[in-house]
């Protein structure tokens, strides 16, 4: 991408690395995050306007506390230290760092210079988020001190000349104050950004950038009718119009009417649409499957399936176009973790079929920019504002086996439940929501009758990056209107309960 600016955050490992790049990129500097180890090289790269170094749990005089090199610090490129990050500036430059006998957690009131550049408009009395254990017991030389709170004699240092400075705190996040002041003032009054990244300038680089790389080519992308997907098939539609088909999979698990939305969204829209109709033979495996991993599996290799034969119909494919997005990118470096339950992506098929490349246009973008990319590429609204919805789909949101009328069922009742938060202006504030249909039966009562019917589990959680999620807190009066329409609209439901677990210690899906 030939961005004239661009910032490097170089990731010690601090939880806010992702919030860090997001707040830069809020001033419309674009940046990028690399783990501290691939750093150098790739500022190398880069030629950077500026670097920050994110926060991090180690303490700088562990052995094996994470470092880069030292001539980070010649090469005349502004460096700003955020906690674990000014503690490695000040040790590794000749600073002292020291274990204080209590921790600095939370809102501090700070002392400021307002002479520096940092804190340029500012007032001599700030509010910020602490949370460090060490701290910087003496500056290196060269340097002097521009902020300093009741217990930390070393809340911010400068080296001007040098265009090295730090923070002991978190400037990221909303509790300090006027920490996007304080980043602002870093990347414009000592880096001399100028905030030229929109993404109407996204939007028209990456679209010769494609252009370029598809040459005469022809692509092929997994359409879910998902945010992702469908931003990702109107930019290179822009780019290679009739080269690219998108191919939708409708594997039957899909809420009510979607399918057809999908359909209509995109027949239209100068692009070639191809909708696969494979229910039959997604319930057809699924049949008698009740295990949550058994039934992901199944849907991600059938899938697969259905994919490789709709390609081989369109012939020879040089490019296959994937909706992946910065935090996949970021955290696929992250290692091992603990497989909780093997996410199915219509995006993960590069094994599949022979392509001569990937196309991944949206692969440096968080979720909300991609999001301002579908507006500003003219996507309906619906489209851009969409919840995410789970690849494999109604199947983990029927527990246990699947058949078609229990699929009907969870249809409408989720469609109610959606219509009625829409209805409450709740659908914007609530970031994910949706009906479960548990295999739970129990005695009910309607008219003079008894009933043995379905339990029906309402789900809905906010969040921000859907790996951490409270449960919402959906008013009683919208909760009970959702709960007499859907035991009055639909057959077989005579129950309705509300998830009110967290995550963690439960998941966002049931299963
Ligand atoms: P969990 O249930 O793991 O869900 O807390 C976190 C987020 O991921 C979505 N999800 C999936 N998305 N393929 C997807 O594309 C999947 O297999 C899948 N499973 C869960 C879930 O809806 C939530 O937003």
């Amino acid at each position: 991408m030939d961005n004239k600016e661009v910032v490097v955050v170089v990731d010690f490992g601090g939880q806010y690395n992702q919030l860090i790049a997001r707040r830069v990129r809020e001033n419309h500097v674009y940046c990028e995050v690399y783990p501290y180890h691939k750093a150098v090289s790739k500022i190398k790269e880069l030629q950077p306007q500026g670097i920050i170094f994110t926060g991090g749990p180690a303490s700088v005089y562990e052995e094996k506390a994470p470092k880069i090199e030292e001539k980070v610090f010649q090469l005349g490129i502004p460096v700003l230290g955020l906690c674990y990050g000014m503690q490695f500036m000040a040790q590794t430059l000749g600073g002292e760092v020291e274990q204080a006998d209590m921790r600095e957690f939370g809102k501090t009131a700070i002392s400021v210079d307002t002479a520096s550049p940092l804190f340029k408009g500012l007032q001599e009395q700030e509010t910020v988020w602490m949370s460090h254990t060490d701290y910087v017991a003496k500056i290196p030389a060269d340097f002097e001190i521009i902020a300093h709170t009741e217990n930390c004699p070393v809340a911010a240092m400068q080296n001007k000349a040098k265009k090295l400075y730090a923070m002991q705190y978190h400037p990221e996040v909303l509790h300090t104050e006027h920490g996007k002041e304080m980043l602002h003032n870093f990347l414009f009054e000592v880096c001399g950004c100028t905030g030229s990244w929109t993404m109407a300038n996204y939007a028209k680089t990456a679209i010769n950038t494609i252009r370029k790389t598809i040459g005469n080519g022809k692509v092929v992308l997994a359409l879910s009718g998902g945010v992702d997907s469908s931003v990702a098939a109107a930019l290179i539609s822009k780019a290679v119009g009739s080269q690219l088909t998108c191919i939708f999979v409708d594997h039957g698990l899909l809420r009510k009417n979607e399918g057809d939305e999908v359909e209509a969204a995109f027949q239209n829209s100068g692009m070639k649409f191809v909708r696969v109709d494979a229910s039959d033979r997604f319930l057809g495996k699924l049949k008698g499957v009740s295990e949550p991993e058994r039934k992901r599996k199944i849907i991600g290799e059938e899938f697969i399936r259905v994919f490789e034969e709709e390609g081989r119909k369109i012939g020879t494919v040089d490019y296959l176009a994937q909706g992946t997005i910065y935090p996949d990118v970021i955290e696929s470096g992250a290692g091992d973790a603990a497989v909780i339950k093997s996410h199915h992506n219509v995006g993960g098929l590069p094994a599949v079929v022979d392509f001569k490349g990937l196309i991944e246009p949206l692969r440096n973008l968080f979720k909300d920019e991609v999001r301002e990319l579908g507006a500003e590429l003219g996507l309906p609204e619906y489209l851009v504002w969409r919840q995410p919805f789970p690849g494999p789909g109604l199947a983990i949101r029927v527990m246990g086996e699947i058949t078609t009328d229990k699929l009907a069922v969870l249809r409408d009742a989720d469609a109610i439940f959606r219509e009625e938060i829409a209805n409450a202006g709740l659908n914007r504030s609530i970031n994910q929501y949706f009906a479960v249909l548990t295999s739970n039966r129990t005695v009910g009562v309607m008219g003079d009758f008894r009933t043995y019917d379905y339990t029906l589990a309402l789900r809905g959680v906010t969040t921000t990056d859907f790996m951490t999620a409270d449960w919402a807190r959906i008013p009683y009066d919208v909760l009970d209107k959702i709960s007499s329409r859907i035991v009055n609209e639909v057959d077989h439901i005579n129950r309705i309960v509300y998830d009110i677990t967290s995550k963690p210690p439960a998941t966002i899906e049931w299963e």
